[in-house]
């Protein structure tokens, strides 16, 4: 496997607002701080009722998360987890199924340090402080060695991470190395913040994380739809994410509205194909 990025860890910064905590601030959570509220509710008042972007894309990995359960994916590697609280990947299998592991990392120390107590009383999770820009380390680690085994199929979730990767980080060359790493029957899930269907908001958006630690990268449909790579996109296809098998009745939401986040999910190689279980309760 290519070694593509070593770096220094990223340090704690509680001036700025933190994508994690900004996101838990707009998802209702307890772990962020004045300065991302307040950050939250400017924008919230820049682009009224934005918040929905946030939690239509924490409904996405819900609705993905159960499709990969279905289809007998046990194992999850979630890059960019964020803080796994309001309805996190392990929350979703556990309602499903005794039987799934999930490895979460990110690389922003007072995420991992908030989400390390959370996960305390569950064997079957854990999270690792690591560069999602280097998928050797965080496949070499103890915690990956003791959650995931490779030679099995894997669900890789990079949801709303990869438009905090620069081009010149290559994102499409990364999201290939892991692409790479894992067996058929593998699965792939990517949302991602578009500029393709609404462009005046996604700029206002841009500019105010350009004040965070973490700035935005807002990129064309046309371009996420490469980030799958060779694997196999499943129906509906590539969508904004509010479109993406929405659960039925779902009423419009402001991700309707801006059409800001897009993304789906793709399984690598149809020939090697593992047989759609039922979910045993749990
Ligand atoms: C908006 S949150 C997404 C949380 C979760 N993936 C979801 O979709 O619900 C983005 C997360 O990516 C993390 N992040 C940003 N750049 C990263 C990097 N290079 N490596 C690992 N995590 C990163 C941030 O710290 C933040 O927790």
């Amino acid at each position: 496997m290519v070694e593509t990025r070593k770096s220094p860890p990223r340090e704690m910064d509680i001036v700025r607002p933190a994508a994690a905590r900004i996101y838990d601030a707009f998802l209702g959570g307890g772990h962020n701080f004045g300065v991302e509220r307040g950050f939250a509710e400017r924008i919230e008042q820049a682009l009224p009722g934005i918040g929905g972007c946030y939690q239509e894309n924490r409904a996405f990995l819900r609705r993905t998360v159960e499709f990969l359960l279905a289809r007998g994916v046990r194992q999850f590697l979630d890059l960019g987890s964020g803080i796994p609280t309001i309805g996190h990947l392990h929350e979703v299998a556990r309602r499903r199924t005794r039987d799934f592991r999930v490895l979460y990392v990110d690389n922003e120390p007072l995420t991992v340090a908030h989400s390390k107590p959370l996960l305390a009383d569950e064997p079957r999770a854990d999270i690792l402080q690591a560069d999602c820009r280097e998928p050797e380390a965080i496949f070499r680690s103890p915690e990956a060695r003791e959650l995931l085994d490779l030679r099995r199929p894997v669900g890789l979730l990079m949801t709303s991470v990869l438009h905090f990767i620069p081009d010149s980080d290559d994102p499409l060359g990364l999201v290939e190395t892991y692409q790479d790493a894992l067996v058929p029957g593998s699965h792939l899930v990517i949302s991602h913040v578009t500029g393709t269907n609404a462009p005046e908001a996604v700029r206002v958006l841009a500019d105010f994380y350009a004040e965070t630690s973490d700035p935005l990268h807002p990129r064309e449909t046309s371009w996420i739809d490469k980030l799958f790579g060779d694997f196999e996109i499943l129906p509906p296809g590539t969508t904004n994410l509010a479109d993406w098998r929405p659960d039925p009745g779902r009423p419009t939401s402001a991700s309707d509205r801006y059409r800001l986040l897009y993304g789906g999910v793709a399984r690598k190689s149809a020939d090697a194909l593992i047989p759609v279980q039922p979910v045993s309760g749990g």
